[in-house]
């Protein structure tokens, strides 16, 4: 007979027992404090890209990312100090002195939560090598919009080891050049791409989008609060991957998958993720 080991720490001053190997953020989560991330996926390694998740250990020199840092026994947590607080915004105003943030909402949110003024670092649009490329489009299935790109590693990560295992994107360049590539710069259909849009699935702020999302936008349709979720079986083969079919007008205008679906981990195929569109065709009557 085995008994799970847990472990307690303080978070704020209140004790939270969590089970061995629980991060500081999973503890954080189950006491109901909040925390700002960014490059953390519930399905994905932990990259620490981003570090805006970072609190306060006693007795640790640096502040630590929670997402990643295991709990341990005695441990005790700040998230709200002023450190922790200074360190986030800081965070929060370099990501967004270099990249178009307004369509991830949550990280705005944080962004005024915690005061953050990336005006103080901004630097013209035209000189930021991230801000000065046009949204690559093509085919009709995802866009690459990498002014929105906050090089969170978890498109790379879910075309990589933690998924998809396909291998197709990396982090090419340095500094405000720095951007997600194939080899070589390789156009996206001669490159190992599978065009499973796993990578689209987790991206944070929309650098990665279905081409109907991106469409839709454009044309001021895309309208979140009027569509609905019916959750489905794809139909294509035996596998039985989850769908979240996203519905507005009538019309399916995107597929996810849940997170915690054993099938799928939130991943799916070309065909389960892209192949919706003969459903919106209707007969000629
Ligand atoms: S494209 Fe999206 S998922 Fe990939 S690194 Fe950029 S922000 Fe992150
Ligand atoms: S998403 Fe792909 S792997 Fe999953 S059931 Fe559909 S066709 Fe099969
Ligand atoms: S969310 Fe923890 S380092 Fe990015």
């Amino acid at each position: 007979m085995t008994s799970e080991v847990s472990v307690t720490i303080s978070v704020n001053g209140s004790e939270v027992t969590v089970p061995e190997g629980a991060t500081i953020l999973d503890a954080c989560t189950q006491q109901g404090v909040d925390t700002p991330t960014i490059c953390y996926g519930p399905t994905l390694t932990p990259v620490n890209a981003c570090r805006v998740c970072v609190v306060e250990v006693e007795g640790n020199r640096t502040l630590v990312p929670s997402c990643s840092r295991p709990a341990e026994d005695g441990m005790v947590v700040h998230t709200d100090s002023d450190r922790v607080r200074h360190s986030r915004k800081m965070v929060l105003e370099f990501l967004g002195s270099g990249v178009d943030l307004s369509q991830a909402p949550e990280i705005m949110a944080w962004s005024d939560h915690y005061g953050a003024d990336p005006g103080r670092y901004a630097v013209a649009d035209a000189a930021i090598a991230t801000m000065a490329q046009p949204a690559k489009v093509q085919d009709n299935l995802f866009v690459r919009d990498y002014d929105k790109c906050v090089l969170c590693y978890k498109c790379v990560e879910a075309c990589g080891e933690d998924a998809q295992h396909t291998f197709a994107i990396s982090i090419a360049g340095r500094g405000y050049g720095a951007s997600v590539s194939t080899e070589y710069n390789t156009e996206l259909p001669e490159s190992a791409c599978v065009y499973c849009g796993n990578c689209v699935g987790v991206c944070p702020t929309n650098a990665l989008v279905f081409k109907s999302e991106f469409d839709m936008r454009n044309a001021d349709q895309w309208r979140p609060d009027d569509q609905h979720v019916t959750t489905t079986v794809c139909s294509y083969c035996g596998v039985g991957c989850n769908l979240e079919l996203h519905v507005q007008d009538n019309q399916i205008v995107k597929v996810t998958s849940p997170d915690d679906h054993s099938v799928t981990s939130g991943n799916l195929c070309i065909k389960g993720r892209f192949g919706y569109q003969y459903v919106n065709v209707r007969p000629p009557s």
